[in-house]
């Protein structure tokens, strides 16, 4: 017998044979509520599209599609040292970028810092001192001076991914917190004075130069390297796009009298999309997430693909089937650990779609070990369907939302960078999503490489800060005055006119 060579890995076969008939039904019945045909596909794609020109409306939608004042992409030439700090969902990361004379090139340093879970619904005083400490921690162990007041002055990039109105590339109004954080007193306020006034009390002589959302960034790292790139996503603890749009086709910006062809970054803040709940398949799951979060009725797109809820919903789909008397799943099973709300996160998901043996011995292990769940092999298959039914859901979503800004900017071709713990560590997540795309674009198998692809971007809130940060100071310097702030103390920076 002759064996063919296959390009792909060996995926488990799964067979269902052993499942009996009640708990089949039960997996068919999740199977409907998860699963989203290629006509329902098209029609979200539809409204997303619809729903972004109206973000870039004078009348606005629920999409915000917020300016960021990074106009155009990097040439390749910038030069110089900048610091980068990414707050994200749950890390803290501090950076130190190089940009060298050399033609797309940098090199970099970095240090991380857990952000503690308490801090997320703390003070604003306790976010921003926190994060202005792990600054000067970092500047002292990599500057080994004696005093970091003697440092010569350095410009910062910080990467704040939550929605926030910039009207100033250095200055941002948060609109509203976003992944789980829930901090009071910062919503409606400008950020940066708070975190300077915490630089401040630290003595840390920085200069924020300009305020990144991740999406922001990992658009213009990608496109730093690959000048293909139209798109930045992140597929993280949240979820979000940006793109380069003329202003020409910003309406809500045509007040500011800017040449109309010059290009401006947008950040989507796409997790809003459908808030109004047109379209989005929602089930009782997603209800209910949206129901008892902090911001209840906002961020429904997000809630039902981002890494922060994938592993809720599969509890709560699991606590249902186990409170249903119809079903007979973890019987005389202690399931109080699974009923702690947000208990499994992402990961948990994760490595149920990776167990890569028939009989899944590895979710049995790992329900064992996290839950104190003892598993069937029948309960381990629907286990098993369930999460590949939410992470299948997931990418072909977010993958909407790559369609829709593609449409809407006539892209027919393209390269959208994107990272984020979903998109870089969640088994079949992209291939997921690349067979969405197919099937909305219809995308035969005539066409051998598909037209738009969605790949691992470069590293957005380090290299892409720093870059924003180097185009900022060098649109400064030449005199670009559009989005630069009126108030900068810097001699660098010229009045708006
Ligand atoms: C949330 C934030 C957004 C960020 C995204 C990915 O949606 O609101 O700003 O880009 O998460 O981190």
């Amino acid at each position: 017998m002759y064996l063919t060579a296959s390009r792909k890995p060996p995926s488990r076969k799964g067979s269902m044979h052993d499942v009996p008939n009640d708990l089949m039904k039960h997996i068919h019945e999740l199977e409907e509520m998860f699963t989203i045909h290629t006509p329902k596909l098209l029609e979200i794609v539809s409204k997303f599209q619809e729903e972004l020109v109206k973000g870039l409306s004078v009348a606005g939608g629920s999409i915000p599609m917020n300016p960021t004042w990074v106009i155009g992409y990097p040439t390749g030439d910038e030069t110089g040292t900048y610091l980068a700090l990414d707050m994200g969902g749950t890390n803290l990361r501090v950076c130190e970028v190089e940009l060298p004379e050399e033609k797309g090139q940098y090199d970099i340093y970095q240090s991380k810092y857990r952000l503690p879970e308490e801090i997320k619904s703390g003070t604003g005083d306790q976010l921003f001192d926190y994060i202005a400490e792990c600054v000067k921690q970092f500047l002292i162990a990599n500057h080994e001076c004696e005093d970091i007041k003697d440092l010569k002055e350095l410009h910062l990039g910080f990467t704040f991914s939550y929605p926030c109105e910039q009207n100033a590339i250095d200055h941002g109004i948060l609109q509203r917190w976003t992944k789980g954080f829930d901090i009071e007193g910062v919503e409606g306020h400008d950020v940066v004075p708070m975190f300077e006034a915490a630089l401040e009390r630290k003595g840390v002589p920085i200069k924020i130069t300009a305020l990144v959302n991740d999406t922001t960034g990992t658009l213009i790292a990608s496109a730093y390297t690959d000048n293909t790139t139209r798109i930045g996503c992140i597929f993280g603890t949240g979820c979000n796009a940006a793109y380069m749009e003329t202003i020409g086709c910003i309406p809500k910006l045509a007040h500011m009298n800017l040449d109309p062809n010059l290009e401006i970054a947008i950040n989507c803040e796409w997790g809003a999309f459908d808030n109004e709940h047109f379209v989005l398949p929602r089930t009782p799951y997603d209800r209910h997430i949206d129901e008892s979060s902090p911001r209840p009725g906002q961020q429904t797109f997000e809630k039902m693909v981002a890494g922060l809820y994938l592993g809720e919903i599969f509890r709560l789909a699991l606590v249902d089937l186990y409170s249903n008397p119809d079903v007979k799943i973890f019987e005389k099973q202690d399931i109080s650990a699974l009923q702690l709300e947000y208990s499994l996160d992402s990961s948990f998901l994760a490595e149920i779609e990776s167990d890569p043996w028939e009989n899944l011995m590895e979710t049995h292990a790992l329900f064992e070990k996290k839950l104190k769940i003892d598993t069937t092999e029948p309960e381990r298959k629907l286990i098993r369907r369930l999460a590949e039914l939410i992470g299948t859901r997931a990418a072909r979503l977010s993958a909407c939302g790559v369609a829709a800004i593609c449409k809407m900017k006539n892209i027919e071709s393209c390269h959208v960078g994107a990272d984020g713990s979903v998109f870089n560590k969640y088994p079949n997540f992209q291939e997921r999503g690349a067979k969405a795309l197919r099937e909305i674009f219809g995308w035969g198998k005539t066409v051998r490489n598909d037209p738009i692809q969605i790949v691992p971007s470069e590293d957005g809130s380090g290299v892409g800060a720093a870059l924003i940060a180097a185009l900022t100071m060098k649109r400064i310097r030449k005199g670009i005055h559009a989005g630069v702030n009126v108030k900068r103390k810097n001699s660098l920076i010229p009045p708006i006119p």
